[in-house]
């Protein structure tokens, strides 16, 4: 029977549906961290001695200092960094230098080969001074000056100019993805403040994730990106949602198949029913039966008029909606009341259904 086919091959679709929703979600990724007290890492990054590799994104590959317990992120032509922090929703990472001497990676900081790029990029000149050179007025970076010599990073044009005149050599110009621009009042840096890089690939996980979802690969062998489980407004925890996708999502689509077999039964008699309906609820838009006969025009004119306020002709006190066109009556309106039952409606509307019909539109009793 057709009816049986197409309710096992339904079937068979909710079943696939419930389960692949499990398998290619991104539970398998679960987030990970490298100590309690370092920032966990989910998709685009993963941790490559801890998780698969399908769990993160080419060029976000992570790894754990297993002495200091830190996350490291390795440039593919600058070394290792320590990852400071992650925002996901901003596709935002802060690193700085394991040695805990920025400046010096910094001369060999090259970002090609890697999937960052720095969000302030700003251009800082080295200068390599006799140590005391300047000394209340410039910050030295420590960790690369030594007893006989002073080192600078400076982005203001006004100190390059002194400092190229003196006795300082000059080292090289870097460029620095600061955290905030420099502005020119500031005359040096020892630039040890993290460093701020951004991700352009792949996109919209930020998006996802400030929906509150989760990014990841549709599956462990594709490459195409999915947010899922972004919370329902209602607001169901995850695991709730679990529990109903296969408590009541399956039971739920049993009973559905069943209402749906009942309503196809019956659409024949509905519709039948239907057609007699309609005339009963639409009063004003359906057309008179042929054996009615409407009043004439005296006698509805001889009809009483009732000025809104005087609240004896309505039927309830409440009832301030004219039963004909539906729309409320105004203060101080005058109505027209059918003199046998005292109802009342809008003049305009009882005379054109006394012209069509010679019975009261609510209680159908003869108007005469
Ligand atoms: C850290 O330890 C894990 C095993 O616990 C090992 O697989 C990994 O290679 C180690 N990492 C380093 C950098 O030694
Ligand atoms: C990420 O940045 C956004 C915007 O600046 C901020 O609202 C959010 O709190 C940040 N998230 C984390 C985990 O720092
Ligand atoms: C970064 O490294 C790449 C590959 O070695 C090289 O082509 C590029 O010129 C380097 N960029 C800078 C600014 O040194
Ligand atoms: C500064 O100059 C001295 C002398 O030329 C040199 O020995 C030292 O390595 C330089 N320091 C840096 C950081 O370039
Ligand atoms: C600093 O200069 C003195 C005298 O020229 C020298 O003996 C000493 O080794 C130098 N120190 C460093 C760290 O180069
Ligand atoms: C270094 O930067 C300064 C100004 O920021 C510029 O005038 C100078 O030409 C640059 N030097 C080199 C070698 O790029
Ligand atoms: C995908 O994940 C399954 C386990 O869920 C694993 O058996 C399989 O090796 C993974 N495939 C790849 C390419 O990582």
């Amino acid at each position: 029977m057709n009816i049986l086919k197409v309710t096992s091959s339904i079937l068979l679709l909710l079943f696939f549906f419930s389960f692949s929703y499990l398998a290619t979600s991104t539970e398998l990724c679960k987030n990970s961290v490298c100590s309690s007290n370092s920032p966990g890492i989910r998709f685009p990054f993963w941790i490559q001695s801890r998780q698969l590799e399908s769990c993160g994104y080419p060029g976000f590959g992570l790894s754990c200092n297993n002495a200091t317990q830190k996350i490291l992120l390795n440039l593919p032509y600058s070394g290792q960094f320590i990852v400071q922090g992650i925002n996901y929703t901003t596709q935002q990472i802060w690193i700085n230098d394991p040695n805990n001497c920025l400046p010096k990676q910094l001369f060999s900081l090259n970002l090609s080969g890697s999937p960052f790029k720095g969000v302030h990029q700003q251009e800082f000149s080295f200068f390599n001074c006799s140590s005391g050179f300047l000394k209340d007025q410039l910050t030295p970076i420590i960790c690369l000056s030594d007893s006989n010599h002073t080192i600078f990073a400076t982005s203001s044009r006004r100190v390059f100019d002194v400092l190229l005149l003196s006795t300082c050599k000059f080292i090289t110009n870097v460029s620095v993805p600061v955290q905030w621009p420099f502005d020119e009042q500031i005359l040096s840096s020892d630039l040890n403040d993290d460093l701020l890089l951004t991700w352009d690939e792949p996109s919209g996980c930020g998006k996802c994730e400030s929906r509150g979802g989760q990014c990841g690969f549709k599956t462990n062998s594709s490459h195409e990106i999915v947010c899922s489980n972004v919370p329902h407004k209602s607001g169901f925890p995850r695991s709730a949602r679990y529990a109903i996708v296969i408590g009541v999502g399956v039971p739920g689509s049993l009973c559905l198949l069943g209402l749906l077999c009942f309503l196809f039964g019956k659409v024949e008699s509905y519709n039948a029913r239907r057609r007699i309906e309609i005339p009963e609820f639409n009063p004003t838009i359906a057309p008179p039966p042929k054996i009615m006969v409407g009043l004439d025009g005296p006698t509805i004119e001889s009809y009483p008029k009732i000025v809104l306020g005087e609240s004896w002709c309505l039927p309830k006190p409440n009832d301030n909606t004219c039963p004909i066109c539906l729309s409320e009556y105004q203060a101080k309106e005058t109505l027209k009341s059918i003199p046998k039952c005292q109802h009342c409606f809008h003049i305009e509307c009882i005379d054109e259904w006394l012209s069509l019909n010679a019975t009261c539109p609510i209680c159908r009793n003869s108007s005469q």
